[in-house]
């Protein structure tokens, strides 16, 4: 049995795929700072998959603290979510951006390396296409970055290419996701965002279940059909079998660049209406002057995916809405109340 070493795993994703992986026949262990997670998420993980998780408290930029872990732990793959990822925050605090993200890669690399790991599939995002020409957006795009959180994934995308190039031992993944959304069936872990939402979908959860008076949607001038921005949105189940699929793919050195979303776009109004229908609630909405940095239109072309991964989404916008609901509603201050010891 393959282990596999799951940093953020006690995150919005990587709490997701933790249960995937479990479910696959991997063995895994999670190593996070929980400066933006709790315990009570791996402890509901645990719940759901029947599984112990070994876990470490450590900050990927601590090398002696990782070396400890991969001393104990004989890993055969890293999964790679530990980061910052507020594109505000992110050009307020560069420096902090750049330390954890790109930072905190070379160090998890250094360590890797040491210990002759070098299976590492890496959370890139749709956000180093920066403004893209044209759509779908396929792999072999162009890239650029807007904003210090974009610049720190096209860093670490490059690095890893470097690493590679220097040691064709290594065998990388780099995943480019799309706008996750949802959260598990059993309504036990999703996303749980620090103060007011930054992210469409958990801006309008928290207006739906009555701890937010309405949605700013920002611009509804954009050159799309309703006048307001489209994105693909993926559950975040779908994302986290992506995965799982990913490591099945690295049985070779390489370097995988990989989309993972859905190739459907739908615009803000599209997923208000969604999620009307799903929580029976109305989501009240004013449009409002564009947001900046954004962009109009982002979906992904997903044929590399489903013919390099044998991948593809499969949860349709409609249980997407419906399992966001489930989480918010019945967990409307998130992990706060500790149910399971
Ligand atoms: P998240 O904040 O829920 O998960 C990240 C986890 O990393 C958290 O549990 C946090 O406590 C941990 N962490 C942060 N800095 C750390 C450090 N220095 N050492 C150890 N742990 C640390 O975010 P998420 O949505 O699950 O995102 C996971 C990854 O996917 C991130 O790298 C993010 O940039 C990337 N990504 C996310 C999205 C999205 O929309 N959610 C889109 C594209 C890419
Ligand atoms: C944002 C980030 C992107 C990151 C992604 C996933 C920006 C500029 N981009 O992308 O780098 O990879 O999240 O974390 O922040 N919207 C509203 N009102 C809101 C919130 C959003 O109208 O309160 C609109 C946006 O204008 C956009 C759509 O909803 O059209 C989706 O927004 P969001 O969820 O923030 O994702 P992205 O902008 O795609």
């Amino acid at each position: 049995m393959k282990k596999i070493l799951v940093t953020g795993g006690a995150g919005y994703i990587g709490t997701h795929t933790c249960i995937e992986l479990i479910e696959a026949g991997y063995k895994i262990v999670v190593v996070d700072n929980l400066c933006n997670a709790s315990l009570e998420g791996l402890k509901r993980v645990r719940r759901i998959v029947g599984v112990d998780i070994p876990f470490y408290q450590v900050d990927v930029r601590d090398k002696v603290g990782l070396t400890k872990v991969f001393e104990v732990h004989n890993f055969d793959g890293v999964i790679h979510f530990a980061g910052l990822k507020a594109v505000g925050e992110s050009v307020e605090m560069p420096i902090k951006y750049y330390d954890t993200n790109v930072g905190g890669t070379f160090i998890l690399a250094e360590v890797m390396r040491d210990f002759d790991c070098k299976t590492f599939v890496f959370s890139s995002s749709a956000t180093v296409y920066g403004n893209p020409k044209m759509v779908p957006i396929r792999e072999d795009f162009p890239l650029s970055a807007t904003n210090p959180y974009g610049r720190s994934k096209l860093m670490i995308e490059e690095f890893l290419q470097d690493v590679f190039v220097a040691d064709d031992a290594w065998n990388i993944a780099l995943l480019r996701y799309f706008n996750p959304i949802g959260a598990h069936k059993s309504g036990l872990i999703g996303e749980n965002p620090n103060g007011v939402p930054n992210n469409l979908i958990p801006y309008i959860s928290q207006v739906a279940v009555g701890k937010l008076d309405k949605l700013n949607v920002f611009g509804g001038d954009y050159d799309t059909a309703d006048g307001t921005g489209v994105r693909d949105y993926i559950h975040v189940v779908d994302l986290a079998k992506g995965h799982v699929k990913a490591l099945q793919a690295l049985d070779e050195p390489q370097v995988l660049i990989v989309n993972l979303g859905t190739g459907n776009g739908y615009s803000v109004l599209d997923m208000v209406k969604a999620f009307e229908k799903s929580s029976g609630k109305m989501v009240a909405y004013k449009i409002v002057d564009r947001r900046a940095g954004d962009i109009a239109t982002c979906y992904a072309d997903v044929s590399f995916a489903k013919t390099k991964l044998g991948w593809q989404a499969e949860r349709e916008l409609d249980e997407m809405c419906e399992d966001t609901w489930r989480w918010q509603s019945q967990n409307p201050d998130g992990f706060l109340n500790e149910t399971f010891a």
